[in-house]
């Protein structure tokens, strides 16, 4: 059992380095089935996430070597292998198997995904987004049977801006024959890194970003050497503790344009932020500002990825806020921790009324999903006295090596392994 144990209060000051995304790598990690060649990939961060897809990469019979930062994935004997639960349970993104096999192999035989316990999360439009190219798809026992032989390009319109019903649809469409559309997408950055990665593969990918993806299918793929987009939710994260810790820190290989509606809120809260090339500075002075009302959106909207952090950051702020979270039914899990640590919060269905205390105290409390716990850390930050946070691996599952970095800018966080 792991647990990080903070001593709160202290202001930071320094320079990180931002991490590769981690919901580019997913889908990138994916994508390598496509093709028989090696694919080489740069800045591969160390999360728990990353290394159950190279469990399912390894079992689907490529052969993958990480060497410091750089992983190769040789996809010559690649293999159409069953995915069952024991792959698929540990995380979301085990489901862009099922794209990525429909488009190299034509079929696939996969178990339901599991992931962060956030909400529902249905796959119905990857499903029906894959029947609309001609995928025939039986669900039976907990498993999805799909048959992709008669798969022909053809228009997808998403109920949703889904960003993994996109991602399927587009591993699935690159190597099939005629024309794939997809409207309604999702615009994330990590989507346009993925068209961008498959397109150096040989792939005819365009309008990622925009609502409309627009996909050629070729025959084949070849191989590519890639390094991913930085952590927009990672670099929001260390953003937000600055502005509730107070003090000055700079976030290196940052993408200032991924994180525009995070930095007008932390602007308007109070915080001094600029930018120069690849570089973020964020100062904080004084106690933040509420902001009166926020939603969460799909991109470029306000991230439910960083909802929990900034509900913490709302929690010490000057006044009453609202959060409205519109994409998951149960991402409040942090709340009762957070009021564990003095924090005053209702929440009523999909809405949270926040009003901002002095001080919150530190306490023992538990990582419910990798986002709630990264706003539980800020959290103990900021706190006064000590906060325990338990089942961490949940953190760790998109971090890397957040004790040590966070040491670094001057706060007092320990990893403990019991
Ligand atoms: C991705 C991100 C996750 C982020 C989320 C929303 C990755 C690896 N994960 O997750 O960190 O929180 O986007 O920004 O990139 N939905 C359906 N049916 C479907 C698919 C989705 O109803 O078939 C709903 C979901 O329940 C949710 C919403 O659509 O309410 C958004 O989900 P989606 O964009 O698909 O999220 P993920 O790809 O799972």
């Amino acid at each position: 059992m792991k647990k990080f144990l903070i001593n709160g209060g202290n202001t930071l000051s320094g320079q990180i380095e931002i991490e590769s995304s981690k919901n580019s790598l997913l889908p990138i990690l994916a994508g390598t089935i496509l093709t028989e060649d090696k694919c080489i990939i740069h800045n591969l961060p160390n999360f728990l996430d990353i290394q159950n897809m190279i469990k399912i990469l390894n079992h689907t019979g490529l052969n993958c070597i990480t060497e410091d930062k750089t992983l190769t994935v040789d996809g010559s004997n690649a293999n159409c292998s069953e995915l069952g639960l024991e792959l698929t349970s540990p995380l979301r993104s085990s489901i862009y198997a099922m794209g990525a096999y429909l488009g190299r192999f034509k079929k696939a035989k996969i178990s339901y995904p599991g992931g962060c316990d956030i909400g529902l999360r249905p796959i119905d439009l990857h499903l029906r987004g894959l029947k609309d190219l001609g995928a025939k798809i039986i669900e039976q026992h907990g498993n999805i049977y799909c048959d992709g032989s008669k798969m022909k390009g053809g228009k997808v319109f998403l109920d949703f801006p889904s960003v993994g019903a996109t991602v399927n649809i587009m591993l699935a469409g690159v190597l099939t024959e005629g024309v794939t559309t997809i409207f309604n997408c999702a615009k994330e950055p990590e989507i346009v890194d993925l068209q961008n990665f498959l397109n150096s593969m040989g792939a005819k990918v365009k309008g990622a970003g925009s609502s409309t993806i627009i996909i050629k299918g070729v025959n084949k793929l070849h191989g590519v050497e890639w390094t991913p987009i930085s952590d927009r939710i990672v670099a929001g994260t260390y953003m937000i503790a600055c502005a509730m810790c107070g003090g000055k820190i700079s976030l290196d290989n940052c993408i200032y344009e991924h994180n525009q509606y995070l930095i007008n809120l932390l602007s308007r809260v109070g915080c001094n932020i600029s930018h120069k090339n690849k570089n973020i500075t964020i100062e904080s002075t004084r106690r933040p500002k509420c902001i009166q009302k926020i939603e969460t959106m799909p991109y470029p909207a306000f991230a439910t990825d960083l909802q929990p952090q900034f509900m913490a950051l709302q929690c010490i702020s000057t006044g009453n806020s609202i959060i409205v979270e519109n994409l998951y039914e149960t991402r409040y899990k942090h709340v009762p921790e957070l009021i564990k640590m003095g924090a005053n919060i209702i929440v009523k269905n999909q809405t949270a009324f926040v009003s901002g205390v002095e001080r919150l105290y530190g306490a023992e409390v538990r990582a419910s999903d990798l986002r709630a716990g990264a706003g539980l850390v800020l959290a103990g930050l900021c706190a006064k006295g000590y906060t325990t946070i338990n089942s961490i691996e949940h953190i760790l599952r998109g971090y890397e090596n957040l004790d040590t970095k966070l040491q670094s800018i001057g706060a007092d966080i320990k990893l403990i392994d019991e």
